[in-house]
């Protein structure tokens, strides 16, 4: 399978419908994922990244069906994580002396994982160019921690495509392959989600990044990214949601997100949804039991939040395991100017809400001190802060 891009760009990756995790089982897959592998043939053949090494066999097979891989003149390998260069060490065992071009970190982070290696290695930074032939060239550019130390982009003048690798992409399986056929709905979502578990951590420098980028005055017709649909139409459109993204972004919504041992805290969770409903219905509010729903679903739903309000009841002198995992990765993501308030059940000892607190307040949410920690089951009057509660969050 060779997909036509553009002109003499072709997509060669492998679109993955059954795939439903990623980073290990760390990333919820819920509509496939693509791992995007471009051909360039110009007067030069070029390769743009490769597979997972899971689906290295078919590439390979695939690439020999389209054309002799004799002939690929050189690889860019944009990025060292083994979903873009698993394929890599297969294919060299066919093309041993195939000049690679990435950059420094790249080659540490290959030789790390697969070993020492005698390829022909041409280490690239911001600015270096390859002559492609037919008037055409090949521009590198750095992306450091977006998401790697080692990830770069590489724009193809002529097509004026930027081939982004991780940035700009989604896990979203669309045979269309391009932005402008596929569901909105999905696109959008996905690469919100993309976004929010692997970009996020990072868009501080997403800002600087995309103004680097820009300040290079590249023409950009298209965005071709290593997971998900290539942005033809109006390529600009994921740059500028990037932007917002980037720049604590936040809706009209406040999440509450809970674990629970005999229901007493998720009838709290529930009191707190009606009571913001009947305050201000234009607030949409969300329920998660953290213990039952998608981890990184919810956190796209953190997100889009303004405030979230955190429960658990005390077990064991602690919070309850599911929650304590995930208020680590809520650590990771590293989210900006959201509040946060919390609740939860006790029985005896009740040490729930102050290491909720604490550990909202480690992740970076503005913590009110307002919270609703009823001694065994709810009651009326245990009801008697929530009003302020709300309005403090919403303040
Ligand atoms: Fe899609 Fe960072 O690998």
């Amino acid at each position: 399978m060779k997909i036509k891009v553009k002109n003499n760009v072709s997509f060669v990756g492998y679109i993955d419908f059954e795939l439903d995790k990623f980073h290990g089982d760390d990333y919820s897959i819920n509509h496939g994922s693509s791992q995007n592998s471009y051909l360039i043939e110009e007067e030069k053949t070029v390769l743009i990244d490769t597979v997972w090494v899971n689906n290295s066999e078919y590439f390979i097979e695939n690439l020999k069906n389209e054309i002799d891989i004799k002939k690929i003149d050189l690889i860019v390998l944009n990025h060292s994580e083994c979903d873009h260069s698993g394929a890599l060490e297969d294919l060299m065992k066919e093309i041993p002396n195939v000049p690679i071009y990435l950059t420094d970190l790249a080659k540490k982070s290959i030789e790390g994982q697969l070993g020492e290696k005698s390829w022909d290695f041409h280490i690239v930074k911001t600015g270096d160019k390859i002559n492609i032939g037919n008037g055409k060239e090949l521009i590198f550019i750095d992306m450091k921690m977006l998401h790697w130390p080692d990830s770069m982009a590489t724009y193809l003048t002529g097509d004026n495509i930027l081939f982004s690798n991780d940035a700009f992409g989604a896990h979203y399986a669309c045979m269309e392959l391009f932005n402008d056929k596929a569901d909105q709905n999905v696109l959008y979502m996905e690469a919100m989600k993309y976004f929010v578990n692997i970009i996020n951590p990072f868009a501080f420098l997403v800002l600087k990044k995309i103004e680097e980028i820009e300040n290079l005055k590249l023409k950009i017709d298209m965005i071709a990214p290593s997971h998900g649909v290539i942005w033809r139409e109006n390529p600009r459109q994921i740059v500028e949601k990037y932007k917002l993204w980037s720049s604590s972004y936040k809706e009209n919504q406040i999440s509450i997100i809970y674990e629970t041992m005999w229901n007493g805290t998720k009838k709290i969770a529930h009191k707190i949804a009606e009571y913001i409903n009947i305050f201000d219905k234009n607030i949409v509010v969300k329920i998660f039991n953290i213990s039952k729903d998608d981890k990184n679903d919810i956190m796209t739903e953190i997100f889009k939040s303004k405030a979230i309000i955190v429960g658990s009841p005390t077990c064991m002198n602690d919070i309850l395991s599911h929650m304590s995992g995930f208020l680590t990765f809520l650590k990771c993501l590293k989210f900006k100017d959201k509040k946060a308030a919390t609740f939860g059940c006790y029985g005896w000892s009740g040490e729930n809400i102050n290491i909720l607190k604490n550990k909202l307040k480690e992740s970076g949410f503005n913590v009110i001190d307002e919270s609703i920690k009823p001694l065994y089951n709810p009651k009326d009057e245990d009801y008697e802060i929530l009003p302020s509660l709300v309005e403090n969050l919403l303040k």
